[in-house]
């Protein structure tokens, strides 16, 4: 379905056309004069130097050819050669009626779907999720949801860092801690336990307790690199280990993460990445991209114009380890043979922006990807506290995210149960609806690369920019669609009429907007659009909600009218929020 700014940029290039200008001058914005007008075009301006004529006199041109416009109900030249614009209203109701009966709403879908792989959450195994990996988490999930909606097929994978030193910590740790487990008999060649010899909470304990030694004690610090170099090369009774460390901690992983209305197609790992690593450092060196420097093997990344230092990029260590970048190209490597992938899309901290740069240019300029694939990296800020440093606890530790979400609901429930009296199963209920609206809200509404302070209060706030006052609104209307069926009335009758009030109209170009918002949230990787809109839509509705008597109104057809574009405007907005990766109740 055509854009409504479409349907009027063409109308308006036609009139160009007809009074003998070029069409392309026929851009139409909207209004930065809501007074005035609601729309406007200032191309006449732009044509008058080219056709060496008053802008104004092009202007009038223009507008004696729109005389007979069924989309403008006004178009007006104003000194010294702007268009302005208002559109019919009888036109905007036969629009949103078309888009009531369009699936998508107005959105395009793709041309050429293409394949993206997001690579988001890299969450790392044994450890708890922490707030520094609830970003990640929401603005994959968010871009996932609207990558699909535009017609793509979208790929999420979680990329667990199971790998890495926190494996040889845990291992050491256990040994320290019970020496006879068999996992530790190096003569033992019987099957290994199916159960794990420890709980999550155990497990979760068991890493800070290692990392704090390892820190203090530079032979366990050996020790446990040692184990983390055996269980990397096989080890048995450390692959067994890793694998239960895995059960248990995927298993905790997953559950959270479906708290947070996040889930991934694919929970690949990093050590999924290690077999394809032999042979690609093998190629580049062959290719002479690797070469030895210090005893370690690294490939230039340099480029011309760079104005700060790239360093090389590093393969494997002078002792023959790989690293974090290792893996990630080969990661790499395996995408493109397994997924065939346009694009592989990072969302990632902004401050690894410098391993990204490297892998990246890496990845291309020793041939893992061909030209057409996209590499691309949305390193998103800082989540900070109210005192505009990284988020912490009170004590000023390292934030669960359960406790985090624990806080916002608790907050949640005492607001609701405040404003009317339920039963406390809802209200509890309800606040974790709320809650995760509060948090993701809180998080999209800004730009991903920007910092932004978490401020508990003011996310769960039922007024201003926030998730709660978009969900009360979607409650509002869904209360009243309730009431109205209570009544007698069907949800199927009638259909949006020409607006009766400006408010009305306002809101009614308001619900317009969905296809290009949603599209160029997509193209920009900018969730907070969808925000901004659903910010402006919900304060057009309340406005609307205020002024309007619906369900006493008593002209039928006008009535009908009024329920059908509560609805739609009720559909715009779950949309909108399920795009967001969140949801509405039915009550708040
Ligand atoms: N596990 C990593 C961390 O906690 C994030 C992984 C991001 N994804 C990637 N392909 N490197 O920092």
């Amino acid at each position: 379905m055509k854009k409504l700014m479409e349907l009027m940029a063409e109308e308006i290039s036609s009139a160009f056309e007809k009074a003998g200008y070029d069409p392309s001058y026929g851009r139409v914005t909207v209004s930065n004069r809501p007074d005035l007008c609601e729309y406007q075009c200032n191309g006449a301006m732009a044509a008058a130097k080219a056709y060496k004529k008053a802008p104004f006199m092009i202007a009038d041109d223009v507008v004696a050819h729109l005389g007979d416009s069924r989309i403008f109900s006004m178009a007006e030249v104003v000194k010294p050669g702007f268009i302005n614009l208002k559109v019919s209203g009888e036109f905007l109701s036969s629009y949103l009626r078309e888009m009531s009966g369009d699936e998508k709403l107005s959105v395009t879908l793709a041309e050429n779907p293409k394949t993206i792989i997001i690579d988001y959450g890299g969450p790392n195994v044994a450890k708890p999720l922490h707030v520094g990996h609830l970003r990640s988490a929401i603005i994959g999930e968010s871009l996932k949801r609207i990558g699909r909606f535009v017609g793509h097929k979208v790929i999420g994978d979680v990329h667990l860092g199971d790998w890495g030193l926190q494996m040889g910590l845990i291992i050491t740790e256990l040994k320290h801690r019970q020496p006879d487990l068999v996992y530790f008999d190096d003569s033992f060649t019987g099957e290994y336990p199916e159960e794990a010899p420890f709980t999550i909470s155990e497990l979760e304990e068991i890493y800070p307790c290692a990392s704090g030694k390892s820190k203090e004690d530079e032979a366990y610090r050996n020790e446990a690199l040692e184990a983390t170099h055996l269980l990397q090369e096989g080890k048995r009774g450390y692959m067994a280990l890793w694998n239960h460390i895995m059960n248990v901690s995927v298993t905790d992983l997953k559950r959270n993460y479906d708290k947070l209305n996040v889930s991934f197609d694919l929970w690949k790992k990093e050590s999924d990445a290690q077999p394809y690593i032999p042979d690609m450092v093998q190629e580049m060196k062959e290719k002479g991209f690797a070469y030895e420097d210090q005893g370690a093997l690294v490939v230039d990344v340099k480029e011309e114009g760079d104005t700060k230092e790239i360093p090389p990029c590093m393969l494997l260590k002078s002792d023959g380890a790989s690293l974090y970048t290792t893996t990630d190209l080969a990661t790499i490597v395996e995408r493109m043979k397994l997924y065939h992938p346009d694009e592989i899309l990072y969302v990632v901290d902004k401050r690894q922006e410098l391993h990204f740069i490297q892998v990246f240019r890496c990845a291309r300029k020793t041939g893992l990807v061909p030209e057409e694939t996209r590499l691309s990296f949305l390193g998103f800020g800082t989540m900070n506290g109210k005192d505009g440093k990284p988020f912490k606890t009170r004590e000023g530790g390292v934030m669960r995210l359960e406790t985090l979400i624990k806080d916002i609901n608790d907050e949640m429930f005492t607001k609701i149960v405040e404003n009317r009296s339920v039963r406390d199963k809802d209200a509890r209920e309800t606040a974790e609806i709320v809650g995760l609206a509060a948090i993701k809200y809180g998080d999209l509404s800004n730009q991903a690369t920007k910092d932004y302070v978490f401020d508990v209060d003011r996310f769960t706030s039922f007024e201003g920019n926030t998730g709660p006052y978009i969900l009360y609104t979607i409650v509002r209307i869904k209360s009243i669609l309730n009431r109205y069926e209570e009544e007698g009335g069907n949800l199927k009758e009638g259909e949006i009429l020409s607006p009766v009030s400006d408010i009305e109209k306002n809101l009614m170009m308001q619900l317009t907007g969905f296809g290009f918002t949603v599209e160029s949230a997509f193209d920009e990787k900018a969730p907070h659009k969808i925000c901004a809109y659903i910010y402006d839509v919900s304060n057009a509705f309340n406005s609307f909600y205020h002024e309007t008597k619906i369900l006493s109104e008593e002209d039928t057809e006008r009535k009908h009218s009024y329920i059908q574009l509560l609805q739609l405007t009720k559909r715009v907005l779950e949309t909108s929020i399920d795009l967001l990766g969140f949801s509405a109740p039915d009550r708040m």
